[in-house]
Formats: structure tokens, C-alpha cells, sequence
């Protein structure tokens, strides 16, 4: 107990320097942004724009059921309209398993391409990244896992989000799967950013009640984790609050009326908005144990995020109350008249609110007592060796926070939930109802 207790603080005192170190060099590092082409039909406008750029062959990388669903379509026929050769691969799967991205791979080079075009949500988008930087440098997808492991770019790949969520059009990360391992495993380079990405609501009018809310609460997710992190900066700072702003003002609706593609748009936007923060900010602990859920139960991400997102803030709330209630003004759940702690708790309320209007339950179904030493460890090693925390949480503290969230806690639950001072449950319970009608 007391070897674990000195090594989480040589943890937190030697981590907080390092990471402070490595936001500096962050801010230097030059990120490319793609040309962005939005509005219903944008698809179409990209599939006309490539036309001119004189590729041999475009790979468009999908999944089954945007194949089955026929998005893709006006997309292809300005490209076939225009004499662009393409092939369609459809078979990339939820997370992106390895083993899918090395079939993409052979495709790529059997075929000769020279462009990918990425065409569904974050998994498929993902996989094109990894095709693309593994065609090029002749390396396995598992030799490219972290920093800059590919010497030659990839090939040109444009991006066509169908989920309003990870914002992998604009990031320099892929996420991939190990199945056999049960890890999810980050690859990380400045040049898989897209060239082009084209925000088309239309797309994303179908998109099923549930994937909607769990996509939506990762792009909060990104936006919230980049602006308590500390490598912000005024760029990000003020993508992540416009985008927390756009998401608590579009997400309800997107979810309740799907059709509606004024919210669509606007949640495209403000997934893309967070993506362009977290991309130079960074995320948090509630992406570190997200992928650690993903790896074991393949959680979705955004459901993961969402389930843990209110307990990670709870805990680390003492640390970023000032950041917290500036979150809740641009949530517009109060006025700036009020006390910092006042807002802080009204924001975090709000968090279970939206995510209760969701349908999000608060529970994880799939997780299992016996796992949470494991899971927090794993969590924890991420955020050490790659997030800017606000502050850092000790192996017990992590297990604890996980444990929040065991199935059938309901009467046995050890919360960690700070008690606010003065106000009694009873009040505090209809502050929580009187957020979520606000929402
Ligand atoms: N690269 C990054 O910066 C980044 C950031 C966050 C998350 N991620 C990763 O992205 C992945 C998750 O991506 P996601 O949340 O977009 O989910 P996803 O890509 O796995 O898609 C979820 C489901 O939605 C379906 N779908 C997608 N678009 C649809 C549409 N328009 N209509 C109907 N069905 C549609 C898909 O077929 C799939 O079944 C995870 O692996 C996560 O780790 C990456
Ligand atoms: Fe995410």
C-alpha cells in the first residue's frame, strides 16, 4: 500500500512536469487542417472536386451498412460522371480490428491506388488513415501504433463523415482494434489528417436514435476533455467551447427529431469544431478508460464516454471548478452573476440530465467486478504517457470511479459524488430534474 502510494505521488509530481514539457512542444508542432465543404450534397461537391485532382484510382473505404443503405451513391456517381476510377471496400467493422485494415491494405496496392476516400463514421475513417500510412511505408498497422512510426505521408485521403461524433476529419489520430489482445491502440501523425472533408447532413438524417446520442457525447466528450486539459490553447479553448455550446443547444434535437438538418449540420459542425480542439489539446481519463471498456466489452466509444464522463468530471471537479462553470455559461445553464461552485454543479447535473434525455443508461451493462483493477490500470497508463490531466488520479482513485458504474449498483453504489454544501439532497435532486428541463 505504501509502495503504491509513493509511486502515485512520484506519478503525479514527475507526469504534471513532463506533460507540461510535451504542451509546449505540442503548440509548435504545425497541424494540418482539410478544406472543408458543408451543406446538404457537400458529398457530391467532393466526389465532383476529386474529378480535377487526376487520381489513377480512389479506394473509398465503408462499412457494410452505409454500403447497404446506399449513402455513398451521389457520391459515386459524380465520380463515375467525372471518369474517376474508384473500387469500394466495405468491410471495415465497428473500432476498426486490425485484421480488416491489413485486407484494406492488399486492396489498396492490388488495385494501384493513389487516394482513399474515407466514407462513414469514425471506425471506417480511421481504418483509411491506417491503410493509407501503412500502404506507404510497407509497415504492419501494429508497427505504426504511437507517435510518427511512418517515414513516407500517405497517400491523399478525403473524408466523408456519416456520424457527427469523432471528428477524424480534422485529427491526426486513428484508433484501431487488437481483439485478441482486447486493446484499442492509437496511431498518431500530423500527415493523416485529410485533405478534404465533405459535412453533409443529408447523410446522417438515418442515423439510429442510439448512435446519435453515443456519437454526440463524444464530440461533448472532446470538447470538454481539451479545454480541462492544460495543453489548451486560445484556438482551442475557443473550438471547445463553441462546440459545447452547439452540442447543448443541437443534440436533443438531433436525437429526437432526426431529420431535422439544421441540427444535423450543426452537430456536424460542432464534432469537427471539437475534433479541430482535441487534436492539439488532447482528451482525458474519461478517454482512457473509454478505450479500456472498448477494448474489453467493445463498449461503442461514445457510449463509453458518456457513461463515465459525469463520474471522471465529479472527481476532478475540485481541480477545474473555474473551467466547470465556464463550461455551464456557455451551456448557457446560468448567468455569470453567480458563484463559480454554483455554476460548476449546475454543469455537472446538466451532464446527467442530457445524458438521461439520451437514453444513455448510467450503468454499464457489460462490466465486471473482477476486471476494474486491470481496466483502471490500463486507464491509468494511457493518461500518464499521453494526456494533459488537470490532475492525476491514483490507481485506487481510477477503480473507484469505474466502479460507479458496475451494473446493479443502484442501492450499493460508492459514490464519489462531492456533497454541495448547503443545499440538502432533496433540493440538490430537483436542481438535477429543473437542468434536465432546461436542456
Ligand atoms: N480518430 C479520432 O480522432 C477519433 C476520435 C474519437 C473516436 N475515434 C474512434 O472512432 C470509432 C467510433 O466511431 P463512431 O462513433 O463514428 O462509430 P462507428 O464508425 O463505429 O459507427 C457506428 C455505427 O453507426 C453506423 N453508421 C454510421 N453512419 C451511419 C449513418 N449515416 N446512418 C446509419 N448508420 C450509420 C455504422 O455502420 C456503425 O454500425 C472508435 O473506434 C473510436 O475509438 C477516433
Ligand atoms: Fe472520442
Amino acid at each position: 500500500m505504501a509502495v503504491n502510494i509513493l509511486t502515485d505521488i512520484a506519478r503525479s509530481v514527475g507526469l504534471s512536469t513532463v506533460m507540461r514539457v510535451a504542451g509546449l512542444a505540442t503548440r509548435l508542432l504545425p497541424i494540418p487542417q482539410p478544406t472543408m465543404m458543408v451543406g446538404p450534397g457537400a458529398s457530391v461537391r467532393l466526389g465532383q472536386a476529386l474529378n480535377d485532382f487526376g487520381h489513377r484510382k480512389i479506394l473509398i473505404v465503408t462499412d457494410a451498412t452505409i454500403s447497404r443503405l446506399g449513402l455513398m451513391l451521389p457520391m459515386t456517381d459524380a465520380l463515375t460522371a467525372g471518369g474517376t476510377q474508384f473500387v469500394v471496400f466495405d468491410e471495415i467493422g465497428p473500432d476498426a480490428p486490425i485484421e480488416q485494415i491489413e485486407k484494406g491494405v492488399e486492396l489498396f496496392k492490388a488495385e494501384g491506388c493513389d487516394a482513399i476516400v474515407a466514407f462513414g463514421g469514425g471506425s471506417v475513417m480511421d481504418a483509411a488513415k491506417v491503410i493509407g500510412l501503412s500502404a506507404a511505408n510497407h509497415k504492419s498497422p501494429r508497427q505504426l501504433v504511437g507517435y510518427f512510426k511512418g517515414l513516407h505521408a500517405p497517400a491523399p485521403i478525403y473524408a466523408v463523415p456519416t456520424t457527427a461524433g469523432t471528428g477524424s476529419e480534422v485529427t491526426v489520430a486513428a484508433v484501431v482494434s487488437d481483439p485478441a489482445a482486447k486493446r484499442k491502440l492509437v496511431i498518431a501523425d500530423t500527415r493523416i489528417v485529410p485533405k478534404m472533408a465533405a459535412l453533409d447532413a443529408s447523410l446522417m438524417t438515418g442515423l439510429p436514435n442510439d448512435i446519435t446520442a453515443a456519437t454526440g457525447m463524444d464530440a461533448l466528450t472532446h470538447a470538454i476533455e481539451a479545454f480541462i486539459g492544460h495543453w489548451g490553447t486560445e484556438f482551442t479553448d475557443r473550438m471547445a467551447l463553441t462546440s459545447v455550446s452547439m452540442i447543448y443547444r443541437n443534440l436533443p434535437t438531433a436525437y429526437a427529431h432526426g431529420h431535422d438538418l439544421v441540427a444535423r449540420e450543426k452537430m456536424a459542425l460542432a464534432a469537427s469544431y471539437a475534433g479541430q480542439a482535441f487534436t492539439r489539446a488532447n482528451v482525458g481519463y474519461v478517454h482512457a478508460i473509454a478505450h479500456q471498456l472498448g477494448g474489453f466489452y467493445h463498449t461503442p466509444h461514445g457510449l463509453a464516454n458518456a457513461i463515465m464522463l459525469p463520474h471522471v468530471l465529479r472527481f476532478l471537479s475540485p481541480a477545474i471548478t473555474t473551467k466547470l462553470a465556464v463550461l455551464a455559461l456557455r451551456a448557457r445553464l446560468g448567468k455569470d452573476s453567480e458563484p463559480e461552485a454554483a455554476l460548476a454543479e449546475k454543469f455537472l447535473d446538466s451532464i446527467d440530465a442530457m445524458n438521461a434525455r439520451l437514453g444513455i443508461p448510467r450503468e454499464l451493462a457489460a462490466l465486471r467486478a473482477k476486471d476494474i483493477p486491470a481496466l483502471a490500470g490500463a486507464a491509468c497508463r494511457e493518461a500518464d504517457l499521453n494526456y494533459p490531466v488537470p490532475s492525476y488520479m491514483s490507481q485506487q482513485d481510477c477503480e473507484t470511479v469505474i466502479r460507479n458504474v458496475l451494473p446493479n449498483k443502484a442501492l450499493t453504489r460508492r459514490t464519489i459524488r462531492r456533497p454541495v454544501a448547503g443545499k440538502p439532497a432533496a433540493k440538490r435532486r430537483r436542481a438535477a430534474r429543473s437542468t434536465v428541463a432546461s436542456l
